[in-house]
């Protein structure tokens, strides 16, 4: 659980101590008053980057050197340094991270803290980019698995570097052969262990119990093998980049079609009401595959997510209250029945700050 959090110079906080009591807490505030941002800074605690960025600049106050991100759990402090790229007159990294005060590197810094996060654009997943789909997988299995978040580290630098060499090759008509040797060597064993733990993934979400609805989800992977880059040899130099790999994979949603048995897309025939219930179910596995591998359920964070839901979705949300700890942001406390408001913490943000 996070107990404490301090920011300063986060994005438009100066300076701002929070403590979280109790299992629950809602945060009100109007539009623009910080209610992204704070959520935003938990998020950083637990994956070591923003989810809404990857320029790390951005979150710190604007023309700020220096800001902070610090959290306490039960027996954990993590902190997060952010710098504009400069430092007392100096170049300096725009991240650094510490725990208990010991500088760490990032796949040391992740798996302390575990989120599992809910905000508008979850919405689209089913529906949207692939992209967004590949990272709700990392987004869960980075968490849990040191050697996945090393495995995607490195197949991302492998891959920058074997692209850069098609694109040489496709200009100067030369490979350099000795050098795709080195990197495919390094993709194809970084890219199988990613295939291999997002199918795990998938086969877990498969088989679990889906009380919110049910659905089968069918994993379209992209198979990266020697086989496979020499199929693509000629096409790839054509294009400059690697065509196949896990960041090429997708996977789709199906639901049950009870009167012939059949199955079908969520994104093609769903409704758009049981696209939203197909992602709560999403964020429910997520929630249960976490607990299932560290042994403790993660921090669910929802951000102004309930103005974009009905009555009945919200219902099965507050279902889950109380089985971990919870950070709810929203603009009105009437979206939350009064029974509920009057049992949790309440912050109220009254203007911008
Ligand atoms: N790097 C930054 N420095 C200062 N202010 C920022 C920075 N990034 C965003 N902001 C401001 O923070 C304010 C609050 O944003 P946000 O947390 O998204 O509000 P909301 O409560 O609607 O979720 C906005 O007015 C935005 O312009
Ligand atoms: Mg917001």
């Amino acid at each position: 659980m996070l107990k404490k959090l301090q920011l300063q110079n986060f994005r438009n906080y100066d300076k701002k101590d929070f403590e979280f009591e109790g299992l629950t807490t809602v945060v009100i505030g109007p539009n623009t008053s910080g209610k992204t941002n704070l959520v935003e800074s938990i998020y950083l605690l637990a994956f070591g980057k923003s989810f809404r960025t990857d320029k790390d600049a951005q979150m710190l106050k604007f023309s700020e050197e220096i800001g902070r991100v610090k959290g306490k759990t039960e027996d954990t402090e993590l902190e997060v340094v952010l710098t504009n790229g400069f430092l007392y007159g100096q170049k300096s990294q725009y991240k650094k991270f510490l725990v208990n005060g010991v500088s760490k590197r990032k796949v040391d810094f992740q798996g302390n803290f575990s989120v599992v996060m809910f905000s508008p654009q979850d919405l689209e997943i089913i529906i949207e980019s692939p992209s967004l789909r590949r990272n709700f997988l990392d987004e869960v299995l980075e968490q849990v698995d040191k050697s996945y978040r090393v495995d995607i580290t490195s197949y991302n630098k492998a891959l920058r570097q074997r692209n850069a060499l098609l694109e040489l090759a496709r200009d100067t008509g030369v490979r350099n052969e000795k050098q795709f040797e080195y990197w495919n060597e390094l993709l194809i064993k970084h890219g199988q262990n990613i295939t291999n733990k997002r199918e795990e993934f998938i086969t877990f979400a498969n088989n679990s119990q889906k009380t919110i609805f049910d659905f089968l989800i069918n994993y379209d992977k992209s198979i990266i093998s020697e086989e496979r880059l020499n199929q693509y040899r000629e096409a790839e130099v054509g294009a400059g980049v690697t065509l196949v790999g896990p960041h090429r994979d997708d996977f789709s949603v199906s639901m049950f079609n009870k009167a012939d048995d059949s199955t079908h897309d969520i994104k093609y025939f769903g409704s758009r009401g049981q696209q939203r219930l197909a992602i709560l179910q999403l964020k429910h596995i997520e929630i249960e595959y976490i607990e299932n591998a560290l042994g403790k359920r993660p921090t669910f964070v929802l951000d102004d997510i309930f103005s974009e839901l009905d009555e009945g979705h919200i219902g099965l949300i507050l279902e889950i209250l109380g089985e971990q700890q919870t950070i709810i942001t929203t603009t009105h406390k009437e979206f939350l029945p009064k029974e509920i408001i009057d049992k949790v913490q309440l912050i109220k943000f009254v203007k911008e700050v």
